[in-house]
């Protein structure tokens, strides 16, 4: 009898744990028609605008860093337009993804002067109601994994420090558990939502690691996708304690991926 109800209980962890993994797969997985970072259009013309002024100061002085921080910006912000597309916005989004796409040739190139004012077009390019709007590849195209990833790195690399600051953030308030009213800026929020497109961005990397385990890497990479929104989302809400949390999370999953794979 006692057997049969621990078992009976088991069976009900069980069926609870599947549902509640269905719920979840449902809820992470872009339903028809939602994309897998939804942005407003003010958080999206915030992230334009970010990128924009990122690369035409960037290359005031281009040396080798400033290019490739400008260039990883630039893809960085296709990829935004990308994964934030719904049918509405379309029209909107499709136009920047694309020019940041010919952004991202243009100082490859080395044509600076032309990318500079290619950038500061960035932010006001008009609506395509004709745009094609299918997905195209990114990752492993238009930049490489180190490089998506270096974004987030320290300054002196090129990077925006994101990785340390994250870190910082967690450490500096352990004690209350609870991000403070402070930390609750748009600021954070827009290195969240970065973050969130940089989960979906590398979902489709692959090479010798990851071949090994592919659905590993998906999960990992689907993880930081949404903690990622999730921080960015309690942040906005000026929720701290939800931020917090969140932040946990992320942080986490950037150490176990690179335990696992970097
Ligand atoms: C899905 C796996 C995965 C996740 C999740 C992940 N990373 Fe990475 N990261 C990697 C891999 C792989 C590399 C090594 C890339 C290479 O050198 O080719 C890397 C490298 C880096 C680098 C060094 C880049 C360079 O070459 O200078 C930074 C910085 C970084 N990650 C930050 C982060 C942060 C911050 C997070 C979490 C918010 C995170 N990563 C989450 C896989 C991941």
């Amino acid at each position: 009898m006692l057997v049969h109800t621990r078992r009976c209980s088991l069976c009900l962890a069980l069926l609870l744990g599947h549902s509640l993994f269905l719920l979840d797969n449902r809820e992470s997985t872009a339903q028809a028609g939602m994309p897998a970072v939804p942005l407003s259009d003010a958080e999206f013309a915030q992230l334009t605008e970010q990128t924009a002024r990122l690369v035409y100061d960037a290359l005031k002085k281009p040396d080798d860093l400033a290019q490739e921080k400008a260039r990883s910006a630039a893809v960085l912000l296709a990829a935004v337009a990308q994964y934030s597309q719904d049918a509405a916005n379309a029209p909107r989004r499709v136009p920047v993804r694309d020019t940041a796409f010919r952004l991202s040739a243009l100082i490859k190139a080395g044509k600076f002067d032309d990318a500079r004012k290619l950038a500061e077009s960035l932010p006001g390019l008009s609506a395509d109601e004709k745009a094609k709007t299918a997905a195209v590849p990114i990752i492993m195209k238009q930049i490489e994994m180190h490089e998506a990833m270096r974004h987030f790195g320290s300054a002196k690399e090129g990077g925006n420090g994101a990785e340390k600051r994250l870190y910082d953030l967690q450490t500096a308030n352990q004690k209350t558990r609870t991000l403070p009213a402070r930390e609750m800026k748009d600021d954070l929020m827009l290195l969240a939502l970065r973050l969130a497109v940089t989960g979906e961005l590398v979902k489709d990397h692959m090479d010798a690691k990851v071949k090994l385990k592919p659905a590993v890497w998906k999960q990992h990479a689907e993880e930081m996708r949404r903690y990622s929104l999730d921080l960015a989302r309690a942040v906005e809400k000026k929720d701290g304690a939800a931020a917090y949390k969140a932040l946990g999370n992320l942080n986490d999953n950037c150490n176990t991926c690179h335990a696992k794979f970097r």
